[in-house]
């Protein structure tokens, strides 16, 4: 058996966690195994359920110590830690069944999926975590929300770019529907591109120039120590061109909008609906 830690954050207990189990093997299933592998030392023993095939497949070939059980049960029965990482309308029949001992870590990144529910399908008295892991865990870059705190899903994270433990399911919902803003995020950058093409600037160009710009905001959000509202007040003149589209553009009533949509968002992860 390959053997090694999970490292801890040094205000998490030390956890060794041997094994771990990954039922659901797609984008982030796969993103995970790339972050337990991203560092110098030798990872801990991954197991993957044999879904989605190939993706398994190719991670059991680039990776030592990765390897693709028959089924989810010999997953569940080879792991101290099992991450269950499959599509909404996918986890009931794919958990059913399933006999998890009490003595397991299970962390689930269904959204939605409140602990409760998954604990009455598998009807195990296992620990169960509720975490939203995003794809950048793939180079330890993810601040990932967990709730409840466990010293081993937290060191897993903390591996993983930080582990964020939030108080309950209602304070993770939150955080989940913030994430659904990303592809918006990047669609505002397209329009942008788009529309200075319309204007005559060569795609490549208005496309070269938008990353740059906004890889300069990246940077700037990266220093913890300036506000949100300070870092706005320092790109921009009072009276200037980025006041006037903050002020026109996002608006009371689309700033407004948003809200409603992570409100309606947040509703239905409660309601258990995505
Ligand atoms: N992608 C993200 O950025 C992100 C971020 C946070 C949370 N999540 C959540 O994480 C979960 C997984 O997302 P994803 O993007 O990784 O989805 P995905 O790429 O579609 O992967 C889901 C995987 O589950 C497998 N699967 C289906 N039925 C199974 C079964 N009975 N037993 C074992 N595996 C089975 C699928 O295999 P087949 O290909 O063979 O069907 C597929 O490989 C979702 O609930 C998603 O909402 C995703």
């Amino acid at each position: 058996m390959t053997r090694c830690s999970v490292r801890p954050s040094p205000t998490t207990e030390a956890v060794t966690v041997q094994r771990i189990g990954i039922i659901g093997v797609g984008e982030i299933g796969r993103a995970i195994v790339m972050g337990l592998r991203h560092g110098e030392e030798p990872g801990p023993e991954v197991l993957l359920s044999p879904r989605g095939a190939r993706i398994a497949a190719e991670l059991a070939e680039r990776y030592d110590g990765v390897r693709v059980c028959a089924d989810n049960q010999e997953v569940v029965d080879g792991s101290d830690l099992v991450v269950v990482a499959l599509r909404r309308q996918d986890w009931r029949a794919a958990l059913a069944g399933l006999v998890v001992p009490d003595d397991r870590v299970v962390v689930n990144v269904i959204p939605g999926v409140a602990s409760e529910e998954l604990r009455r399908v598998l009807a195990t008295g296992a620990a169960l975590t509720h975490a939203i892991p995003l794809p950048t865990v793939r180079e330890r870059r993810c601040l990932t929300v967990v709730q409840p705190s466990h010293p081993d899903a937290d060191a897993l994270f903390e591996l993983l770019g930080g582990a964020l433990p939030v108080a309950d399911e209602a304070a993770l919902n939150v955080l989940s529907a913030v994430t659904s803003t990303q592809t918006t995020h990047y669609a505002f950058l397209a329009t942008l591109v788009s529309w200075a093409t319309d204007q005559g600037i060569p795609v490549a160009d208005a496309d070269r120039f938008v990353r740059g710009l906004y890889q300069d905001v990246g940077r700037s959000l990266a220093d913890g120590t300036r506000s949100l509202e300070r870092l706005a007040a320092e790109h921009e003149t009072p009276g200037g061109s980025n006041e006037r589209v903050r002020t026109t553009w996002f608006d009371q009533a689309n700033s407004g909008a948003l809200r409603g949509t992570l409100d309606g968002l947040v509703g239905d992860l409660h309601g258990g609906h995505r």
